[in-house]
Formats: C-alpha cells, structure tokens, sequence
C-alpha cells in the first residue's frame, strides 16, 4: 500500500496496483451494477473516483459514506471507462474516519451562496471554489517570495506590534494588557500607560514600512509579507481589518525604478499562477461565466479570467501623474454628465468611481497614477520639486490600479533629507519623539529610496476573479465579525 494525494494518483502514468485514497467525500451515486464514490483530498481540484459493487460492502458501511464523510478507500488502481478521468479505484475496502450525518451537514452537492457559506468559514475550504482559491492564493504566496529571492532581495520580519502609526492616519487597533475595568490613572486623570506591559502605548502595525525603511538602508534590498491590521471601518468588498501585505523597500531606486518593479513583480507573480494552478483557474472562471449569466451584458466581465490575467502579463501598464488623470476626469462624459457620485477637481482624494473610470474605460488596462497633491498622501514621501504642470505641491507617490479592484499597490519615493522630513512630520501633527529612529536614518547615511505595498488579499481578489474579499482569506476579519 502506498499513500498518494488524490492529485498524483489521478496523473498515474500506470495501473494494476493496490492503492490508498484518503480524503472527504464529495459525491455518492448508486446504480444497479455500481456505487460510485468521488474523493477529494484538497491536493486538486479534481477528484479520484472509487468505484464498489453493489453487495461487496456491509450496508452500514455504505450508508455511511455520504457527502463530507471523511473515508480511506483501498483498492485497484484501474483504467476508467467513464468520461472525465483517466483512473479510478475498483474499492476493496472502506474505512470510515469521520462520517457526517447528511441531515445536519450544511454542504451538500449543491450551489451555497458565498454569503452563507462565509458563515460555515470552518467547513468552506471543503468546497471546490474555496480549495482552489486557498491553492492559488498559497500559489501566488510562494511566487511572491521566490521573486523576491531571485532578485536578491531579504525577507525582513517587521514587528507586528509597535508603538508607531506609519501611515498616520490612526486606524490602529491598540494593544494592551490593562483591566480595562480599572485603569491605571495618571495625577493628571490619563490612563497611565506606563503601567501597561510595554510601559506605553502601543497598536497592531498598520504597515511594515518603517521598520522596512530601516532595512532597506541597510541590506539594500528587503521586502516584508505579514499580516497587517486597520481598525477602518470600511465595510466593502476590498477592505478587510486584517489583511496581508507585501512591502519591498529599496535603497537607490527612484520612482521612476520602483515602478519599473512594481509592475515586473506583479506580472511575475500572475504569470506564475497562470502556469502552476491552470485547473484551478479553469474552474474559477467556468465559475466565473455561470454567475454572468445572469447579470446584464454590461456588468458583466469584458473578457474571461484567463485572458484578463493574460492580458496584464503581456501588456505595459499606462503610466500618468495625478493632474493628468484629473484632467482627463474633468473631459470625461460621465463628469459632464453629472453621473459622478463625488466632485472630481485637482486635491481630491481619487473614490473608486474614478479610479474604475481611469482603468476600465479610459484606458482598459491596468494605470500607475504618480505625483499625488502632497495633502492627501502620507508624511514621509518625497516631496517634487515646484512644478508649473501641477496647480499644487506634489509628492513622488505612485498608486497602481486594477480593473474591477482600483488601487492594489500604493508606494512613494521616500523623503530622505531630514529637515523636510521634520517639517512635514510636525505639520501633520506626529510627534518626532514617536518615530526619532526613523528620523535618525535620514541624519547617518540618508540615501535614495524608495518602496511600496501590495495588498495581498486585492491581488488574490483579482488572479482568482471572485467579488469580494472576504471570500479569499480563509478567516476573514471585518466590522462586528471575528468568529471564526
Ligand atoms: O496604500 P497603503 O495604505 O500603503 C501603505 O501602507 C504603505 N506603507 C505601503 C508602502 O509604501 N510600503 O496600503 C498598501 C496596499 C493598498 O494598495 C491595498 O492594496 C492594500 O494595501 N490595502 C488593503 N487591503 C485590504 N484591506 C484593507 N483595509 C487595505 N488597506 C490597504
Ligand atoms: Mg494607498
């Protein structure tokens, strides 16, 4: 006897021999001459069918193997007569690990609605959506760092709790070991946070960044992935409380360079999931076609999965400042038309109406917008030079978009000359004192750099096609929702 995942066995180049299958049912189907048995074990999207003759098997045996119940199966490994494999097994023997009591167990052989299963998230990964979701997100994961390693990049470990808010923006989730029932005062009537475990405040890290920055001036090139946290009560379908991030930073590299980066990694990483998870993504976007149908012809796809993933692998992302995209906003039907939800004019802080205006009208590719207003981006990116094209102050920021997604990437040159630096981080109100180590780099040895984040979760969103990003982290964490 030998164990091999439903994957190998199903691509066995010979048959005659004795094998083991262990796995979860998904099907069974009597028939007067056969019982067939479809076993999945997660390794692929495909199942091994077992094949038992009527009466071979105790009827209790049999009963038992029901959709969910988890068996090993024992048997010949034999050419199939059925269409759809290659390979079945001729069962010799059934063993029952785990049955699942087909009136109380909620996946049964039919289509669920991602709502419903979002609230079975422990059983979910079982179905055949989710498994190949959480393979091409696992796919996409190991792409990610091989990338990395091939262009001599570090994977630095950024800490996960800090004291610091990168982004400035204060959607930190806090961290403490107080009794919240009795805190500790101060003379002054303040929560004594000396008294705290870390003997100050602290939070869950928003971004690795800073701490990535540190690196970078260090090792040259870095990248961090963690788990990132935002107590940002956004309630849509591309924001998630904790959600993974990957954050190169790289020592000399302009922004011209990172976005010559940003846009090679993402297409390699795309690449890889189109060559290593093809049944995967067939599936996904079989998937994907059903649910169109019955949508109106305008909201539905422009074109399949696999051409949509193709296609932003094979073509140059289109490359334009802020004041340009604005512009065009401005000449844009739907502006003059009034059919904007928010005003559109130089400053504004850019809603996905306008982002998926830019994408996935205008333009029908993925966009990098560079040189935002200096207002509406964060403390520590480059701040440009005065320029006669932009009516404002701007920064060396680049924020990449996708279609269907908006931003998946946002990243900056960062200000390396410490008194601009000082000064923008006491205008925007950060206490020095919280991030001096951070300043302090730009007094030793300050050098270009420059760096960005790509929000994992928005690009599994976009490789694996599905609508909302609660349905590709397997334990989703939003507003009023952690239970699993
Ligand atoms: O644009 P953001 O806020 O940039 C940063 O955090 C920088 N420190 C990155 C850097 O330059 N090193 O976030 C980066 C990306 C976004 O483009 C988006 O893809 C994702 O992180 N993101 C989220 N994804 C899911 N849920 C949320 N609430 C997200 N917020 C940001
Ligand atoms: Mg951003």
């Amino acid at each position: 006897m030998s164990l091999l995942p439903v994957k190998q066995l199903l691509a066995s180049e010979t048959t005659g021999h004795t094998i083991t299958v262990k796995g979860w049912v998904r099907t069974k189907r009597e028939s007067k001459n056969a019982i067939f048995i479809a076993i999945n074990d997660g390794s692929t999207i495909h199942n091994l069918q077992a094949v038992a003759e009527p009466g071979q098997f105790s009827e209790e045996i049999i009963r038992l193997v029901t959709t969910g119940a988890c068996v090993a199966i024992t048997g010949t490994l034999v050419e199939s007569m059925g269409s759809g494999q290659k390979v079945e097994v001729k069962a010799t023997d059934i063993h029952i690990y785990g049955p699942a009591d087909p009136d109380k167990f909620p996946l049964q052989p039919k289509k669920h609605s991602m709502e419903f299963l979002r609230e079975i998230a422990h059983l979910r990964p079982r179905t055949n959506t989710f498994a190949a979701v959480l393979r091409i997100r696992h796919a996409l994961a190991f792409a990610v760092h091989q990338y990395f390693n091939d262009n001599g990049f570090f994977y630095l470990h950024t800490p996960i709790i800090t004291a610091s808010d990168a982004e400035g923006a204060g959607e930190m989730f806090r961290v403490t070991t107080l009794d919240l029932d009795k805190l500790p005062r101060t003379d002054e009537g303040a929560i004594d946070y000396k008294q705290d475990f870390f003997g100050r405040e602290t939070n869950l890290t928003v971004s690795g960044q800073l701490e990535g920055e540190l690196g970078a001036l260090a090792l040259s090139k870095i990248y961090t992935f963690g788990p990132t946290f935002r107590a940002e009560n956004s309630n849509t379908t591309r924001h998630l409380a904790e959600f993974w991030m990957i954050e190169p930073e790289m020592a000399f590299y302009e922004l011209e360079d990172n976005m010559n980066l940003a846009e090679d990694f993402v297409k390699s990483v795309i690449g890889y999931a189109l060559e290593h998870c093809a049944d995967d993504l067939a599936f996904l976007q079989n998937r994907l076609i059903d649910e169109e149908k019955a949508k109106p012809q305008a909201e539905r796809s422009p074109m399949p999965l696999l051409e949509k993933l193709d296609f932003v692998v094979k073509n140059d992302f289109q490359r334009l400042t802020y004041t340009e995209a604005i512009d065009i906003l401005l000449q844009s039907k739907p502006h003059k038309e009034k059919k904007f939800q928010y005003p559109v004019g130089w400053g504004i802080d850019l809603q996905s109406e306008h982002e998926r205006f830019l994408v996935e009208k205008h333009f029908k590719k993925p966009v990098i917008l560079t040189n935002y207003p200096r207002e509406i981006k964060s403390f520590y990116m480059k701040q440009d030079e005065e320029s006669s094209a932009a009516p404002g102050p701007t920064v060396r920021a680049m924020d990449v978009l996708f279609p269907g997604i908006g931003e998946i990437i946002g990243g900056s040159q960062r200000e390396d000359d410490y008194e601009k630096l000082l000064a923008r981080v006491q205008e925007v109100g950060i206490d020095p004192a919280t991030i001096w180590w951070f300043l302090e780099t730009r007094q030793f040895g300050s050098a270009p750099h420059s760096g960005f984040g790509l929000g994992f979760e928005r690009l599994v969103l976009f490789v694996t096609g599905m609508s909302n990003i609660r349905d590709v982290i397997p334990f989703p964490r939003t507003p009023k929702s952690a239970e699993f």
